[in-house]
């Protein structure tokens, strides 16, 4: 079966004045799946959303989007995508059902209550439905963003940062849905700093970092990338050189002794090594155990090791302060 993309992108560019924001981005999103645009303050996450999305005009390179040119054919594009912003694109001065109208309208949908009330419904929002929306808490306003990108069913639905400044309980709420409209069969490309986000949504996630993809994989195909972590917490200083000679053995790297801890570690990639296996053989070779385990590498590592950096490293930026 050959792969159809819902985004296919080939060295987009783009450049404000000095800065080059996005420098040759390649991008492949197949219909169907959940991509994660994952990737610091800076990266060029959301200009690649807004070049994706036709609301910025590429300096070079090219993309199909939703089956159509991006350059020639904005307007085709347009038609098929949905687009929730960084920032709240809906009027807080009118209520959340006139705002979901508006866009109705703005869609030349011919029942705009009816589309309204299901969207309103859907979103967790009837009771809520004729307040305006600077009453609104913040997951509200995001699910209310969410709704209005919704309002013709897109094809492929972008979300820029959407669950950024939420709640647990929002944050969880937004992932239902994204859920849901991939049920659906909607293509969805969610830019996020949350590494947990991707790592649960994603089907692929894209590392983003200045500018161009540093790295493309599934959340499973990148952690394999940076391997596990062993350790071992043994019940004597004595017996750490003869626990570092089995950790060496089953993990193929140098292990790092902690002579303070009384721990040896070690990174490893070998996925057949268990916990159960590490804790037979170092009981095979009588050392004295008092602790083991063998953790997947988080998100956080995989990003340090793919790009250098630290997503949250300057997330204390004027727009987070204003939040
Ligand atoms: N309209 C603009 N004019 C000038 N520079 C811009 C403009 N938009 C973005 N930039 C710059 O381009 C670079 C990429 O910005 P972008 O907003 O795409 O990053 P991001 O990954 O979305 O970051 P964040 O996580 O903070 O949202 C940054 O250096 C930014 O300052
Ligand atoms: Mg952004």
């Amino acid at each position: 079966m050959t792969t159809t993309y819902a985004v296919l992108s080939e060295g987009l560019e783009k450049r404000f004045g000095d800065v080059h924001a996005v420098r040759g981005l390649d991008l492949a999103v197949a219909e169907g799946t959940v991509c994660g645009l994952l990737g610091p303050n800076g990266a060029g996450k959301t200009t690649a959303v807004r070049l994706l999305t036709t609301l910025l005009h590429p300096d070079a390179g090219s993309a199909r989007v939703a089956g159509h040119d991006l350059v020639r054919e904005p307007a085709e594009v347009r038609r098929k995508i949905g687009v929730t912003g960084q920032h709240a694109s809906v009027d807080g001065d009118l209520t959340g059902r006139q705002n979901l109208r508006l866009f109705a309208r703005l869609h030349r949908i011919r029942d705009t209550a009816a589309r309204a009330g299901e969207l309103l419904d859907r979103f967790g929002l009837t009771e809520a439905a004729d307040r305006m929306a600077s009453t609104y808490s913040g997951g509200m306003r995001r699910r209310l963003d969410l709704a209005a990108s919704l309002i013709r069913r897109p094809d492929v639905l972008f979300l820029d940062e959407p669950t950024t400044g939420l709640d647990p309980e929002s944050r969880g709420r937004i992932w239902e849905e994204v859920r849901a409209l991939k049920k659906e069969g909607t293509t969805v490309l969610l830019t996020t700093q949350y590494l947990e986000e991707a790592d649960r949504l994603a089907d692929d996630i894209a590392v983003m970092d200045r500018g161009r993809i540093a790295h493309t994989g599934s959340p499973a195909q990148l952690k394999a990338l940076i391997g596990s972590y062993a350790e071992v917490l043994v019940a004597h200083p004595d017996a750490l050189v003869k626990a570092a000679g089995v950790v060496d053995r089953l993990t193929g790297s140098e292990p790092s002794l902690d002579l303070d801890r009384n721990t040896v570690g070690a990174v490893t990639t070998d996925a057949t090594l268990t916990l159960p296996r590490l804790v037979r053989e170092l009981d095979a070779a009588g050392v004295p155990l008092l602790d083991a385990s063998l953790k997947p590498p988080t998100l956080d590592d995989v990003f340090l090791r793919l790009t250098g950096g630290f997503p949250d490293s300057d997330r204390t930026d004027s727009k987070e302060l204003a939040a």
